[in-house]
């Protein structure tokens, strides 16, 4: 594709949300024609447009990297003098109300590395729309507030496209002259551009049905190479379990008689929630024992529900522009995590919804690029698909679930969908219909769409023996973040429980309202001095400081009856050891040697709870615990902590690993709990010291009959030292180096490892035959996940930051919005020593001098060296 807007000058152009206009020009209807071909793709739209208001402006149709091969308004076609082109965009001056305007263009798929529009992935030809990838399609008004009724015709060779889909439904088909054929799909319900979609390949089927609530059938269609039918099953159990829950709990039904999902090697993110026809990252499709771990099926589980849902928040009520990003993404989010929550153990998803929201969304809103989840300006949206948008805009769903109650959420999400059904909608509709719906003010709350960082909540609790009170005192603080020097007290709803250390009970668990900077709440009836459990089911995004002892903590990490607090307890008397440790201070392990112990022996817990609770908090998370972070004393305590806990508890581990084998392989919860326990023992059985620690790891290497246990295995052994390590490596390689996605594992597992030589290793890899920075997933698994393994990628050298700088620098010339993906952690500057500060600035100074550099990288890497 002639691509003219490749190179852009040093301060790319600032979009505001305050200057947010309704568009001049509507587009109710518009007919496509795509003319398929991997090298030469033939556009033609036909748009009817109609002036929106009293104003005499041009009709403005986005364009990037488009050249207009004929122009016509209401079927004349216009001399070039009576259009202009003005980087990129097409513009006509119209008279008049209504008109039909035509255009033509031509593309070239397979040159397009950008992977957004149309490009070619594995044989196939797809689009990627959202955000702003229609405009590299065809001429149009690019932005979410413009709904129309698609048309869609496609034309393609029937030998290599035997297979032709768009959004809503098929309407007809035929064959053509020369081997071709067409078919054309209509799409009913009013769409913004962003959720066009088509997709053309030689593609094989998995078929089903579903039977909506009001008795409608839907085909559903899951579309892969032939090859990997036999791996989407799991995908579509999935689909139909996300289709009657959202019937069941938001009362939500399918609209249309079909629903199909492509599965595509080659994508930029997750998956795409493209009206009736959702594309995919085949890594979120694709599922079997041998290959998928629990934690891919997981993922294809929630990823599947994620786009699904979003045909209700998202596709029938969308954004109005995108700053209300966190409308869709938010609520999806949190309806996704609840359906998975149900469809698993509610305990296990909510320790893993935080620990990701920790380790991904409190970086980001402690650094350069911390931005409220609706922010007020961008100068690239894509680098607004955020852990912010995503994962904080659900924490801030689920409060206002929370304050509300089930029944009065459930009346306010009627009332918003009911409301602004066919409607781009914004963040502060949402919050009226919760307000009006639920019967609330929200007024307060409002403000955790507008200040960015995290709240830190300060709890003191004291006792007062004569008048058998305690006093709970909160604090709250926000910090500042760029441009907000100065933030507003929050509305923080704090799940609390006092318990009795005698009775191992509590009297009552109570939500409190913190909403000035500091609030007492006083509590009658205590002789004695209970012990405090708060932030209960982690009911706020904030970080908690309490004063509680040692042995408080222990006390909860067996009696609480919150599993994610009983959790939370365990991991801070964890943090307490490991970061008094750095500290240089001796801080007693033996109570956490206990709780371990403590937790293992319960019976009556569930072991994939049990596996949480007693892994140690990863190095990252006990850097984010410091202000300076040392990644080389973090990583010594940590090991050490671990072979502590490994030999004391020796025994133990040996007779879990022992006893958690299976007979057989089984999906169940009780089967894939007791593989992650399972998991957890070798790691501890490894790093004890015992002597044959590696031939045991090797064994679970090669006997395993699935990938759960086959890659725990060979991640325990990447970051050893020894023949096992080499030997496991070399035959994993071999048996998978057909399969992408678990290759993939491959290079991931050893960017991952906590090996003294992985910054070499990943320098190596990164030359390896089968890298290629045309394939995002295989970009992410090798410098994506080296940059999050913190003892590495911070390496003393500074080799580290030199590496992803470099992958920085070439992959913005391919594929810009991945790039830009990869710079965040460069960002993070401030919390280091000056040493690795000053190295970490200089590459971001060297990615900055590229020419030519895009806008995505740009921005990220120019915020992130303020
Ligand atoms: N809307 C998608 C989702 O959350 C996100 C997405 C898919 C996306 N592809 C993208 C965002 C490309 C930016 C660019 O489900
Ligand atoms: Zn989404």
């Amino acid at each position: 594709m002639a691509d003219i807007q490749t190179t852009h000058a040093a301060a790319p152009a600032v979009i505001r949300r305050s200057d947010y206009l309704p568009p001049d020009w509507l587009v109710p209807d518009i007919a496509l024609d795509f003319d398929l071909d991997p090298r030469a793709t033939r556009v033609q739209a036909r748009l009817s447009i109609t002036r929106n208001g009293v104003h005499d402006r041009p009709l403005r149709l986005d364009g990037e990297g488009l050249v207009p091969l004929a122009v016509k308004v209401d079927g004349r076609l216009l001399a070039p003098e009576e259009w202009a082109l003005d980087a990129g965009t097409l513009i006509i001056p119209l008279s008049g109300g209504a008109h039909n305007v035509e255009t033509s263009v031509e593309l070239a798929p397979e040159g397009n590395s950008k992977l957004m529009g149309l490009y070619a992935s594995g044989g196939l030809l797809c689009t990627q729309c959202e955000a702003e990838g229609f405009r590299r399609i065809t001429f149009f008004p690019d932005r979410p507030d413009v709904l129309s009724r698609y048309d869609v015709r496609l034309t393609g060779d029937k030998t290599r496209y035997p297979i032709l889909l768009a959004n809503g439904d098929p309407v007809d088909h035929g064959d053509l002259e020369g081997g071709r054929h067409w078919a054309r799909w209509v799409d009913p319900f009013p769409k913004p551009c962003y959720l066009f979609a088509l997709v053309a390949g030689d593609l094989a089927c998995n078929r089903d049905r579903f039977v909506t609530m009001s008795g409608r059938e839907v085909t559903l269609g899951i579309w892969v190479k032939d090859a990997d039918l036999p791996r989407t099953a799991h995908a579509m159990k999935a689909l139909k379990d996300s289709m009657a829950w959202d019937e069941r709990v938001y009362g939500r039904e399918y609209d249309l008689d079909v629903f199909n999902i492509v599965a595509v090697a080659d994508f930029n993110f997750g998956a795409m929630e493209n009206k009736g026809l959702n594309i995919f990252n085949s890594r979120y499709i694709l599922a079997d024992p041998a290959t998928a771990t629990d934690v891919d099926y997981d993922g294809v589980e929630g990823v599947v529900a994620h786009e699904y849902f979003h045909n209700w928040s998202g596709n029938r009520v969308t954004c109005r522009d995108w700053f209300q990003l966190s409308l869709k993404e938010g609520f999806t989010v949190f309806r996704d995590q609840n359906f998975s929550a149900d469809m698993g153990s509610h305990a296990v998803k909510r320790i893993e919804d935080v620990r990701l929201l920790r380790a991904a969304q409190f970086q980001e809103d402690a650094g350069p690029l911390a931005h409220p989840i609706r922010p007020e300006s961008y100068m690239e949206i894509s680098n607004f698909y955020t852990a912010t948008i995503y994962n904080k805009g659900a924490e801030i769903i689920r409060m206002m679930a929370l304050m509300l109650g089930a029944e009065r959420f459930r009346a306010g999400s009627d009332l918003y969908f009911d409301r602004h059904d066919g409607e781009a909608a914004t963040c502060e509709d949402f919050v009226r219909a919760m307000e009006e719906g639920g019967g609330t003010d929200l007024t307060q709350f409002r403000r955790w769409y507008e200040q960015a960082g995290t709240p830190r909540v300060r709890a003191m609790l004291h006792h007062d023996a004569a008048a058998q009170s305690v006093e709970l005192v909160l604090e709250q603080s926000i910090p500042p973040t760029p441009g907000q020097p100065d933030k507003q007290p929050m509305a923080i709803p704090v799940r609390t429980a006092l318990f009795d250390p005698d009775t191992d009970g509590h009297h009552g668990d109570q939500l409190l309202m913190l909403t000035q900077s500091r609030q007492s709440f006083v509590f009658e009836g205590f002789a004695a001095p209970p012990i405090l459990s708060i932030n209960r089911g982690f009911s706020a995004p904030v970080i908690m400081e309490t004063n509680s002892s040692q042995d408080d903590l222990a006390f909860l990490s067996a009696h609480d009856d919150d599993p994610f607090a009983r959790y939370e307890a365990m991991q801070q008397l964890m943090v307490n050891i490991l970061v008094g440790q750095v500290a240089g201070q001796a801080i007693d392990e033996q109570a956490v040697v206990a709780a371990v112990c403590n937790s293992v022996s319960d019976p009556s817990l569930d072991p994939a709870f049990v596996a949480e609770v007693v892994r140690l908090p990863s190095e990252a998370y006990l850097g984010d615990q410091m202000r300076l972070v040392d990644p080389d004393a973090i990583h010594a305590a940590r090991d050490g902590l671990q072979q502590r806990i490994g030999a004391e508890l020796e025994p133990l581990w040996r007779d879990i690993h022992a006893r958690t084998k299976a007979d057989g392989f089984s999906l169940s919860s009780a089967a894939k709990g007791a593989r992650k326990l399972r998991n957890v023992a070798l790691l501890y059985i490894a790093a004890s010291g015992a002597q044959d620690g590696d031939a045991i790891a090797f064994a679970q290497f090669n006997e395993a009959d699935n990938m759960t246990e086959r890659q725990a295995a060979l991640a325990i052994l990447a970051s050893r030292s020894s023949s096992e390590r080499d030997a496991a490596l070399a035959q994993f390689y071999d048996r998978y180096r057909d399969d992408a996605l678990t290759l993939d594992k491959w290079f991931q597992t050893q960017a991952f490892a906590l090996h003294p030589d992985t910054v070499d290793i990943v320098a190596a890899l990164g030359r390896h035959p089968d890298f290629t920075l045309a394939n995002p997933n295989r970009v992410r698994s090798l410098f994506g996940a080296f940059a999050g393994n913190q003892w590495a990628f911070h390496h003393g050298s500074g080799q580290g930051y030199t590496l992803v700088a470099d992958c920085i620098i070439a992959l913005d010339k391919l594929n810009p919005q991945t790039a830009a993906r990869l710079v965040p952690p460069l960002g993070r500057w401030k919390r280091f020593d000056a040493g690795r500060a000053g190295m970490m600035r200089a590459q971001l100074a060297r990615i900055l001098a590229e020419p030519g550099l895009s806008r995505d990288v740009t921005e990220q890497a120019g915020k992130s060296l303020d």
